[in-house]
């Protein structure tokens, strides 16, 4: 297995299946009462240069979950804001710690950091990426709608880090993947021709949302302004619009479809309050899901069981 989990296309089909099926026998045995203590003694440093709710908290609740501590640091209260290099604050962090947990801009920064880390480096965010929410994501999709290869799982409006990560895992994990993106916010074209060279299914992009909801069994959203973005929000707002998971759009959608988004939802702009607050949403157990995730890549990169 890679040492560091950057991006979900540096993994194996078997690799990514043990995360999720761990994944769900942790959640299982945490329900019935049993307490882990595979992680004690060990401890994870987390450094975030972008905000978080969900991700900061279920890293740190999974870590304690398992029996492990946590150090959180704010990058801007670190001396990485006066300038000190990367690879000299992955070389001292990793000497505190037994895997770093990252949020930042550029995956260049994730990359560096591995490049230099005796201990694995775990990507929670980039501007390419969102690995360890796709992978609990996945985790929701087997949990409500079963196996992701007899499904119609659709991806709808930005072409972003959520995007790009849905994708390297259709790819790895041989399942079909529908996405609609409006013209210049399409995903990356590097990794969607690097997923599509190795995916076993289709990795359709389309235009029309639509045509890419009709008949789906998951539809994933996410916002339409991603942190770093800001100042082309207003823009964005116009370009988006179409895109808007509304209950005329969700209709479209098989019955018993489910709705995904990551959070936090920006109400009636890319979802609408009737349909993320409806039957259909699954966000609340998508978000807790993210713990259980979190436990089992955790247990994974630092036992080096997976
Ligand atoms: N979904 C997600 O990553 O949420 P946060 O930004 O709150 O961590
Ligand atoms: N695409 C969003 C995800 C937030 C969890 C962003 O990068 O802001």
């Amino acid at each position: 297995m890679s040492n560091h989990l950057l991006a979900l296309q540096d993994f194996t089909p078997a690799q990514l299946q043990s995360f999720l099926d761990r994944a769900a026998a942790l959640k299982k045995e945490t329900a019935s009462g049993l307490r882990h203590q595979q992680l004690a003694g060990k401890s994870i440093c987390m450094l975030f240069e972008k905000p978080s709710t969900r991700t900061r908290v279920s890293f740190e609740a999974a870590m304690y979950g398992l029996g492990g501590q946590v150090i959180f640091l704010q990058a801007k209260e670190t001396q990485l804001d006066r300038g000190e290099p990367l690879k000299d604050m992955a070389r001292v962090l990793c000497r505190y710690a037994d895997a770093l947990v990252v949020r930042t801009f550029g995956q260049q920064v994730v990359e560096e950091l591995a490049r230099y880390s005796e201990v694995p480096v775990i990507n929670a965010l980039t501007d390419l990426h969102h690995p360890c929410q796709v992978l609990s994501d996945l985790m929701t999709v087997i949990e409500k709608k079963g196996d992701p290869k007899k499904l119609k799982i659709v991806w709808l409006g930005d072409g972003n880090n959520m995007a790009n990560s849905w994708i390297q895992a259709a790819a790895v994990l041989g399942f079909p993947l529908t996405l609609a993106c409006p013209e210049g916010y399409e995903p990356a074209p590097a990794i969607l021709q690097a997923a599509r060279k190795i995916a076993s299914q289709p990795i359709t992009l389309l235009r029309d949302p639509a045509e890419a909801v009709q008949g789906a069994d998951v539809i994933n959203i996410d916002v339409w302004t991603s942190m770093g973005k800001e100042k082309e929000k207003e823009k964005r707002l116009a370009v988006f619009r179409p895109y808007q998971l509304n209950a005329e759009l969700l209709a479209r959608a098989a019955n018993d479809a489910v709705v995904l988004h990551c959070l936090p939802a920006h109400r009636d702009e890319e979802i609408t309050e009737e349909v993320l607050e409806g039957p259909q949403s699954v966000v609340f157990d998508q978000s807790e899901n993210k713990m259980h995730m979190h436990k089992a890549i955790l247990e994974a990169m630092i036992c080096g069981v997976a």
